[in-house]
């Protein structure tokens, strides 16, 4: 056969019965003296193979040698088989050993940090198989979402001379000749010169933060997708945000019904979701949720933490966009209201079922003066952002944008624990291998 003529075991299940050749992986076997049962995997799906001793003693034979993982052709013909979980069974005529594998290395009961330290042969699991399908439905969704909506890409550099998010989560590196730089933060800054010119923009990208917390929900090295718009404020904004998340979750729920059954997501909940309006409350009634529902005494001027952050998306049900956060415990480029100075014009996107922040974003000072005093209230020097206040010097008008934990994003949909399983090979603080 040639290797044109071999096709995936999931065409192989829509085509039915007949001969067919598959090419793939072992990912189960199971050995008696008159059959062998393999259970081949590739990239669409798994299938149960089956080898008789009576049929095919050679065969039976050859296959005597394969391990888990072994590599393999097999020309085999598919039937109807009611007891397979696919609901047919391969009868193997032929079999080609392309590799036979080394004991693999994950078996049944493994921690969670072994399986991390085999990251790149645990990329194979149906799980992980079953989320980078969905991330990759979720990031081509976004691209899609933004160029449907007359948005150009618009890339920022990742080495940057200074911070835009906070010094403390800075990577600083070694540049040329005794100087560093920063790994970007986040592409705002110079998205808000890029916007001046394209008028409505948007990219992901690699971003990086050296965040010292041990949480399921932070990496240092993440992927965030933001968009910036002129003449946009926080309450356009934020309906651009929610539409986006709508737009993801349906695009989800059309592409990859298989890959959620099998991370047991319920689906019908995603769909909920997709269609759902999604409520936008002040940073102030947040608060009076809290302290009333929930008996919490959380004072004005803190940032929400974690828990306060679920208990609020707990009583929506479904995304909330809460705004108008204290304004001194916020980036220095988030303006003040000017109906109350102490809340800025800000807003973040909590998801539902304790994932909390996905999205994160603002209408964007237009003020140098109070720029200039909070960059130095943070201990920065704002001489490192003149070209930055040169987009208030000429021309300056008001524009909005914000920023999308793809993983925080891939994390909610698909259900997982832990945000490491929401991106190809996890860096935190404890882990930057393999
Ligand atoms: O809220 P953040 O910090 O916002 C910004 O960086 C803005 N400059 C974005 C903008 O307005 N263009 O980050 C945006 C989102 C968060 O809501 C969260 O989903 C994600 O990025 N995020 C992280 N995801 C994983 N690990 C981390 N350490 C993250 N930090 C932020
Ligand atoms: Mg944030």
């Amino acid at each position: 056969m040639k290797e044109s003529d071999y096709i995936t075991i999931e065409k192989a299940l829509k085509k039915g019965p007949g001969e067919v050749g598959l090419r793939g992986w072992v990912y189960r076997e199971r050995k008696s003296n008159k059959f062998v049962f393999l259970n081949l995997r590739d990239e669409s799906d798994i299938i149960q193979c089956v080898i008789s001793n009576k049929n095919t003693p050679e065969l039976f034979k050859k296959a005597q040698q394969l391990t888990i993982e072994s590599s393999i052709k097999i020309i085999g013909v598919l039937k109807e088989d009611s007891r397979a979980p696919s609901g047919y069974e391969l009868s193997v005529t032929d079999l080609e050993i392309v590799q036979i594998a080394e004991p693999f290395p994950i078996t049944k009961d493994v921690s969670t940090e072994f399986l991390l330290d085999n990251r790149h042969l645990w990329l194979r699991s149906r799980k992980l198989n079953a989320v980078m399908k969905i991330r990759h439905t979720i990031t081509g969704a976004i691209h899609e979402f933004f160029r449907k909506n007359g948005y150009y890409e618009f890339d920022a550099p990742i080495f940057q001379p200074s911070m835009s998010e906070g010094g403390s989560t800075l990577f600083e590196v070694k540049y040329f000749k005794d100087q560093s730089v920063y790994l970007s933060q986040s592409w705002q800054l110079y998205a808000e010169a890029g916007v001046f010119s394209l008028g409505k923009i948007y990219n992901m990208a690699p971003t990086f933060r050296a965040e010292k917390s041990k949480t399921s929900r932070h990496l240092s090295e993440f992927w965030m997708a933001e968009m910036e718009a002129t003449w946009m404020k926080l309450d356009g904004v934020t309906e651009v945000a929610k539409d986006e998340i709508r737009f993801i979750l349906k695009k989800v729920i059309k592409n990859n019904k298989k890959q959620l059954e099998i991370l047991k997501r319920d689906i019908n909940l995603l769909k909920g979701y997709a269609k759902a309006k999604y409520p936008t409350i002040k940073y102030a009634e947040a608060l009076e949720i809290l302290n009333t529902k929930y008996e919490m005494k959380v004072p004005w001027g803190k940032d929400l933490r974690t828990i306060e952050e679920a208990k609020i998306a707990d009583h929506f049900k479904v995304p909330v966009v809460i705004t108008h956060y204290p304004t001194e415990i916020m980036g220095f480029y988030k303006p003040a209201s000017p109906e109350n100075p102490k809340e800025a014009l800000c807003f973040d996107m909590l998801a539902p079922e304790g994932y909390c922040e996905i999205i994160g974003g603002s209408e964007r000072s237009l003020s140098l003066e109070d720029m200039t005093r909070r960059l130095e209230n943070e201990g920065e020097d704002p001489k490192t952002y003149d070209w930055y206040f040169d987009l208030r010097r000429y021309g300056s008008v008001p524009h909005s944008g914000y920023g999308l934990g793809v993983e925080r994003v891939v994390s909610w949909i698909c259900g997982l624990d832990n945000i490491k399983d929401a991106i190809p090979f996890p860096r935190t603080m404890l882990r930057k291998t393999p």
